[in-house]
């Protein structure tokens, strides 16, 4: 089965040719970073305006590159949230006209679980159900019990900021650019992440649940005039270190928890070296799996992969009824 999928939750519009849920046929990306790069942060407006001058022409890009025609393609899958709204709309009319011109099956997916479908994608050896998965990206931070890929249980997330978007603001706040993760990551390298004591914060009563606002607050804090480049790589590595070792902490206590052994990642901030290093020193019983770096940033070939499965599992969505939502939670945990 031919899947294509499309993505247009955020500020990527991203469309890939998937075949049997696993084998990458085209992952077309078109990234929006320059033209938000100048606001240090997603523009809403704007990321909607890109992704309807781009879509159609991605399409074509797509179907050229995987050398198919649209009547080869057999299911489309689109994400349908959560994500912000102007955007979702764009992919989710674009896939909901192409299933009525075509005939052809449509199924919505979860943009935070696709995330997780990735690190499978990647992996030759798939891993044991159930696995914690552990969502770390611009948008999302969260740790999930995952039973299978149709259920997904919280066990808990941030309240205030998400981690890759703690990233972003410490780098905004120093003058650097965006996306800030990458930035962080590389001065980070060069710095003494001992320099400063920061540390992420604690949820009372919620022993899972993630906050960075404290965390960036301090940050701001600790910004001295002038900011030297020596400073600047302190900053980073000290966020940097406060940032994933809450996240290591929290990863291993659950695991713990619920006896599992297997991690599934998900998010751009998966592509950062020191957090896959720090679980190998840290957490070496615990198996992790990683997505590749084209999978781990928002990509279509994740949504067209989940597609697959979501259609074997429940068949296709009514095309006319499925609307986008900014917002999904997870289920409670039973
Ligand atoms: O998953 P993603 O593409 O978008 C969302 O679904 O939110 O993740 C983008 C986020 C950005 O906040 C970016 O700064 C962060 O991932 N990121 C990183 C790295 N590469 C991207 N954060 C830390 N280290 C990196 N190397
Ligand atoms: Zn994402």
């Amino acid at each position: 089965m031919i899947v294509l999928g499309i993505e247009t939750s955020c500020d990527e519009t991203a469309i890939a040719v998937v075949r049997e849920g696993r084998e990458i046929l085209c992952s077309e990306i078109i990234s929006q970073i320059a033209i938000h790069q100048p606001f240090g942060g997603v523009v809403p407006e704007l990321a909607s305006q890109e992704h309807c001058s781009h879509i159609l022409p991605l399409l074509q890009r797509a179907l050229k590159q995987a050398h198919l025609s649209l009547s080869e393609i057999d299911l489309l899958a689109v994400t349908y949230g959560p994500g912000l709204m102007g955007a979702l709309l764009v992919g989710v009319n674009t896939a909901k006209a192409l299933a009525l011109a075509t005939k052809k099956p449509l199924v919505g997916v979860n943009h935070v679980e696709a995330h997780l479908y990735a690190a499978l994608m990647s992996t030759l050896t798939p891993p044991p159900f159930p696995c914690l998965g552990v969502i770390l990206s611009g948008g999302h931070t969260a740790l999930v019990l995952v039973e299978d890929l149709t259920q997904y249980f919280l066990i808990g997330q941030t309240i205030d900021d998400a981690i890759g978007e703690a990233f972003d603001k410490v780098a905004k706040m120093m003058g650097l650019g965006y996306p800030g993760g990458p930035i962080i990551e590389r001065l980070a390298k060069q710095g003494n992440d001992t320099a400063y004591s920061f540390r992420a914060g604690s949820v009372k009563e919620q022993e899972f649940a993630f906050s960075f606002s404290g965390l960036k607050t301090a940050v701001l804090y600790s910004l001295s005039s002038p900011l030297t480049e020596d400073i600047q790589r302190d900053i980073a590595a000290s966020f940097q270190r406060a940032a994933f070792q809450d996240v290591l902490k929290k990863t291993t206590r659950a695991a713990q928890k619920w006896g599992i052994s297997h991690l599934l990642f998900g998010g751009g901030v998966t592509n950062n070296c020191s957090l896959k290093t720090l679980f190998e020193q840290q957490a070496p019983h615990l198996i992790c799996h990683w997505p590749t770096p084209h999978l781990s940033l928002d990509n279509a070939a994740m949504v067209a992969g989940l597609g697959f499965h979501r259609y074997q599992l429940f068949g296709a969505t009514d095309p006319l009824s499925l609307e986008p939502m900014a917002r999904i939670p997870f289920q409670k945990l039973p």
